[in-house]
């Protein structure tokens, strides 16, 4: 048992649906008691402590002691092309990701982008990611055992790609699926790890290689699915040369059974009222990657009339299309493009979507994202004053919200000044 002090911060209910006011709980001298990497009380500092008199303590003065946060899409195998300078979509995946994304055939090169990939997220405050790896099943192996070594909740999968790919990122229907089955049934559920099976997109899919995963997923429907949808107007109009028999893009994956609960679909920017009714009644997840839509000019996601009509959304870096590795950044990003569209989001909503939001996105809202006893102690301790400008805005603040804004849209990896996975700082 330890105790952590700090300002606390948790969601009970979720501000998109009630007054954000209404669905937190803000504690200015709280605590966070920890035994075997569970989080088993939280509350006034005071309470906390007398509860459990025996206990060390960890002070932690007046930062914020938040879920750690979990980004729901990233590529971990595009770590050191991030901020390449580019065009479309489709010119950047060709001249620099591809590129990039063939040296995971080698063990030593994705052992240690794995390595620097998760010394990065952990600084950055993120406790769970979900990554596409590459064709390799040695990028899958890397990824998992660098996640493993530290403890951590982690997701991802053997990106597949049988078509419209260069020869050395191609594999085959039959090799995607056997693969893909062969690292689910390698990693799936061991200790905090989690498979995720992983078409690229339709565009680098053959009808074959969706089906295949398709019946992959169905044989196992305990693990999510994620792909890309609906990113850029040019990539649609493709998808729709390519499979001219399906309705739209979405019906692409739909006829393939790669549609349903546990489907992350990156992006979803460019949906028509089709699209939007049958991924709502899917229950389908719909991951807004922000910076990287930005970055690569993808467009403005539409937060504010998919959440109304009430579906799933996490919130994600897609690192490296998206350009920085903070979930803060990410945050702010989120914030500027909700403006953008003429619909504001509350700080708190921000914050929800980068923690439990992100969680329940991933079929892990029970398990990860919230500050309550039985969940998963990965915590992100937060300086609201991380730097000069941001100190002396912060120390004008008369509300929690007007404090934490600052950091939101100015923070970044300076302002995480600790992480805890399973309850051990690392
Ligand atoms: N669509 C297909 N692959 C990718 C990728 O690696 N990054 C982004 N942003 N979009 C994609
Ligand atoms: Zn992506």
């Amino acid at each position: 048992m330890q105790i952590l002090l700090g300002q606390t911060l948790t969601f009970t209910d979720d501000p998109f649906r009630v007054p954000p006011a209404d669905a937190l709980r803000h504690e200015r001298r709280g605590a966070v008691a920890i035994e075997d990497g569970k989080i088993v009380a939280v509350g006034p500092a005071e309470a906390v402590r007398t509860a459990h008199p025996a206990a060390p303590v960890t002070d932690h003065g007046d930062a914020l002691i938040s879920p750690g946060f979990v980004d729901a899409h990233v590529h971990y195998p595009q770590t050191a092309i991030i901020a390449s300078w580019g065009k479309r979509l489709i010119d950047w995946l060709n001249l620099y990701t591809f590129p990039e994304e063939a040296r995971f055939g080698n063990p030593d090169h994705a052992a240690k982008i794995a390595t620097r990939y998760f010394d990065l997220t952990l600084a950055n405050g993120t406790t769970t990611a979900v990554s596409y790896c590459t064709i390799h099943p040695e990028s899958v192996d890397a990824y998992f055992s660098a996640a493993q070594r530290r403890g951590l909740r982690a997701l991802g999968g053997k990106t597949c790609m049988d078509t419209n790919a260069p020869d050395n990122l191609s594999d085959s229907a039959q090799s995607a699926y056997d693969d893909s089955k062969a690292l689910l049934e390698k990693w799936h559920g061991v200790d905090r790890l989690g498979y995720v099976i992983t078409p690229r997109f339709a565009p680098t899919s053959t009808r074959a290689q969706l089906e295949a995963l398709g019946r992959l997923w169905s044989e196992h429907p305990e693990v999510l699915m994620q792909t890309h949808l609906s990113e850029q107007h040019e990539e649609i109009a493709w998808v729709a040369e390519l499979f001219p028999e399906a309705e739209d893009y979405v019906d692409v994956y739909d006829r393939f059974g790669l549609l349903g609960e546990g489907a992350l679909m990156g992006h979803a920017i460019h949906l028509s009222p089709r699209e939007r009714d049958r991924l709502r009644e899917a229950g389908a997840s719909l991951i807004h990657c922000p910076t990287s839509n930005t970055f690569i000019g993808s467009g403005l996601f539409d937060m504010d009339g998919l959440m109304r009509a009430g579906h799933r959304i996490g919130l994600a870096t897609d690192t490296g299309g998206g350009s920085s590795f903070s979930m803060l950044r990410t945050m702010a990003a989120a914030y500027e493009v909700a403006q953008l569209r003429g619909t504001p989001l509350h700080p708190a909503q921000l914050w929800w979507l980068a923690t439990a939001g992100s969680a329940h996105a991933l079929r892990l809202g029970d398990t990860i994202g919230t500050l309550a006893p039985g969940f998963e102690a990965d915590l992100a301790v937060v300086d609201l004053a991380s730097t000069p400008a941001i100190a002396q805005r912060a120390a004008r603040a008369e509300t929690l919200w007007e404090a934490v804004f600052p950091t939101i849209m100015m923070g970044d990896d300076r302002a995480i000044s600790a992480t805890y996975v399973a309850g051990r700082k690392v």
